[in-house]
């Protein structure tokens, strides 16, 4: 059985001493799960004080993205190195905040992959249709188009998590329902086994995120080929994140 992942993206959300304070109060609620993979992404400048006080425990750094290049003349840039630096585990790429404000394309998206599994980074690739797409009958053929675009000479299936995120459920309080969440990833994964073959496909995790809540997961979670969640707004309290986590163990 895949093993769940919950992972906390707080986007631009908290400082340094609001990151500690957040871990010291989260960290001892969830330290006897054993069932559910936790990760936390603060932002680039949390992350060195979140890895200090991660430190030990059962949950995982993440970034928030990260630039293809090593190092040199690229200013505002963050390199994997950096991130492996900070202890980084994971990087989420691809954001559907950053292809809509930051000009992210499936292009630049693996570049970044590539480089992230290069320097032993685990990507959280993040995909998903907006409204319109949806409401014209489009939904298959972007996560197609954004799944074969992101994954293109990427051969590390084992060092990558898909996170399916319906643009229009993000921060907007309107979940995908329990089945619509299936369907995609159904075909997510059907599209995975045409890219690494059916046995690779199904030990890769695909988590669902747009406006998880500690009340929606576990029939979230329910479904076949749901392995988990990426939660914005409900990851920011310990509490509501902690409930998310163990909402989600799933049922053997
Ligand atoms: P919300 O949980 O706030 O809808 O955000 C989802 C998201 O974008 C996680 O990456």
């Amino acid at each position: 059985m895949r093993r769940p992942v919950i992972a906390a993206n707080w986007k631009m959300h908290k400082t340094t001493g609001e990151t500690r304070d957040f871990i010291t109060q989260f960290v001892p609620l969830v330290e006897d799960v054993q069932d559910v993979e936790i990760v936390i992404a603060p932002p680039f400048t949390s992350l060195a004080v979140a890895a200090k006080f991660l430190k030990g425990s059962n949950v995982k750094l993440a970034a928030q993205n990260l630039f293809w290049e090593e190092k040199g003349a690229f200013t505002g840039e963050i390199s994997p190195i950096m991130l492996r630096d900070v202890e980084c585990e994971y990087v989420i790429v691809g954001h559907s905040e950053r292809r809509q404000y930051f000009g992210e394309t499936d292009e630049t998206v693996n570049k970044r992959v590539r480089a992230a599994h290069q320097a032993g980074l685990k990507v959280i690739l993040c995909i998903g249709e907006t409204l319109e797409e949806r409401e014209s009958g489009k939904t298959f053929d972007v996560l197609k188009t954004q799944l074969s675009g992101g994954l293109k000479e990427i051969d590390a299936p084992d060092m990558l998590v898909i996170a399916y995120e319906p643009v229009w459920a993000i921060g907007t309080g309107k979940t995908a329902t329990p089945e619509q969440a299936q369907e995609a990833h159904q075909f997510i994964r059907e599209q995975l086994s045409g890219i690494y073959g059916a046995q690779e496909a199904q030990k890769i995790r695909i988590l669902y995120g747009g406006s998880v809540k500690p009340e929606n997961v576990a029939s979230l979670m329910s479904q076949e080929d749901v392995d988990g969640g990426l939660v914005g707004g409900a990851s920011l309290k310990p509490d509501s994140f902690a409930e998310i986590v163990k909402n989600a163990i799933k049922e053997a």
